[in-house]
């Protein structure tokens, strides 16, 4: 079959990219879809059992860092566009080993970048109809202040405003704010979007990037807050809780975020940043003891039986206060907004985990035993 478009997602197979891929493929059987991916820890082809016998799907394992094996990828698969999710993505590992964060996330995404100049510049038409969307994160900002540590009512409404709504501060994200990236996981990632952006302002190549804020949802790695916390709950292991569990973090369902990546892929403008998140913000705490009452409850426990398993412990190393992002940019020039409200949101993520131990037992065993215990045992 001839198709309209071919189109590469990278980080496919991890848990934001195996969303978009599905989202596409799903949506867009006139569009060919290569998942591109090294298949590290983080990437599971069991995100993507639904799709993966699809005629416009196509899995490629491979490492973003490797030009020669993508350049021959772009050339024999025709690609016209790039959704680039791949990367390293956790924000302790980055603190433990920042080499690894370096080499995929900035230099990977050069070696995309510069092997899709050099084939589309081959072209006739160039840059026509190209797209290099670029998937970033709102820590490549920094941290906000919290000066209302008891959390205000929230300048913003949308229409799945959840019953919480607070501000804990007065000040958000907002496209133009300046990059002041704290981990290394997020300078890693401020750099590789300062390359995106170099590759439109030096050779023309149509690029966008966007920022997105905490996703949460189906298919997250347990080692991220929300479902490293279903998962301990569940056995009733101890919930390591960073400091105080006071910091603040801007919450957003994922297939929310697959949903506003379609519409920017789409209908976003050349060259623009665009901010996205849930209007959502928690503090660690308070979240917590959601996800505990939720699962105590789903699990036929008395809600809220687990919450001696709250273990306060060493605060992670330059942890950011508070992320709080403004997305009225993409709610005004393209018709976005969370779709969720986060009492929905969190109940499906729960149920989800629970109905999908198979999914956790799966990746919980082998090296996970033992990144758990060097992360977690000696906090
Ligand atoms: P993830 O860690 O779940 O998945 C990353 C995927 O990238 C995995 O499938 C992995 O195998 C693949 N990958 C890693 N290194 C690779 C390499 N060298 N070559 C090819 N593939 C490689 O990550 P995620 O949480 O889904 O995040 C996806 C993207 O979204 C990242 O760029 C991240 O910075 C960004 N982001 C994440 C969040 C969030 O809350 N998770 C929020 C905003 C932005
Ligand atoms: O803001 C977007 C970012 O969100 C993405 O760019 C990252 O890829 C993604 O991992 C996420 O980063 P965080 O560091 O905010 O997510 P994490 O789930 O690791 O932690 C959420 C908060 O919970 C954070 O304040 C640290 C805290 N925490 C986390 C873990 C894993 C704990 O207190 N205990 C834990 O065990």
């Amino acid at each position: 079959m001839e198709y309209k478009k071919t189109i590469v997602i990278t980080g496919g197979a991890g848990f934001i990219g195996s969303h978009v891929v599905r989202l596409f493929v799903n949506k867009y059987p006139e569009y060919k879809v290569i998942n591109l991916d090294k298949l590290t820890y983080a990437g599971n082809l069991a995100n993507l059992k639904d799709v993966e016998n699809k005629p416009n799907y196509r899995f490629v394992k491979m490492d973003i860092c490797d030009f020669d094996a993508f350049l021959s990828l772009m050339r024999s698969e025709h690609v016209d566009g790039i959704i680039h999710l791949a990367a390293e993505s956790h924000v302790d590992r980055s603190i433990k080993d920042p080499f690894t964060f370096a080499r995929t996330n900035v230099m990977g995404t050069l070696s995309l970048l510069q092997a899709a100049k050099l084939y589309w510049e081959s072209l006739p038409e160039k840059y026509d109809n190209k797209m290099f969307y670029h998937i970033s994160t709102d820590e490549v900002y920094g941290a906000l202040e919290m000066t209302h540590p008891e959390g205000v009512e929230s300048p913003f409404t949308t229409a799945a405003s959840s019953q919480h709504h607070h501000a804990y501060g007065e000040t958000f994200f907002v496209e133009t704010t300046k990059y002041n990236p704290h981990s290394p996981y997020s300078a890693s990632k401020a750099s590789s979007d300062h390359f995106v952006r170099a590759f439109h302002d030096t050779y023309g190549m149509p690029t966008i990037v966007t920022n997105c804020s905490n996703n949460y949802g189906p298919f997250q790695f347990p080692e991220k807050l929300i479902p490293l916390f279903i998962n301990n709950i569940r056995q009733r292991k101890p919930l390591p809780v960073y400091g105080k569990g006071e910091n603040v973090r801007d919450w957003l369902y994922v297939e929310d975020h697959a949903r506003a990546i379609d519409l920017i892929f789409h209908k976003g403008k050349v060259a623009e940043t665009y901010n996205i998140g849930g209007f959502n913000e928690w503090k660690n705490i308070d979240i917590i003891k959601v996800v505990i009452n939720t699962v105590d409850r789903l699990l036929g426990r008395e809600p809220g039986e687990d919450m001696n398993l709250i273990t306060f412990v060493t605060d992670r190393l330059g942890h950011d206060a508070r992320y709080a992002i403004d997305s009225r940019k993409l709610q005004r020039e393209l018709g976005w907004e969370p779709s969720l409200q986060f009492e929905e949101g969190i109940e499906k993520t729960v149920k989800w985990y629970l109905e999908n131990q198979e999914w956790m037992n799966n990746i919980t065993s082998g090296d996970y035993e033992k990144y758990y215990d060097d992360m977690y045992k000696n906090r």
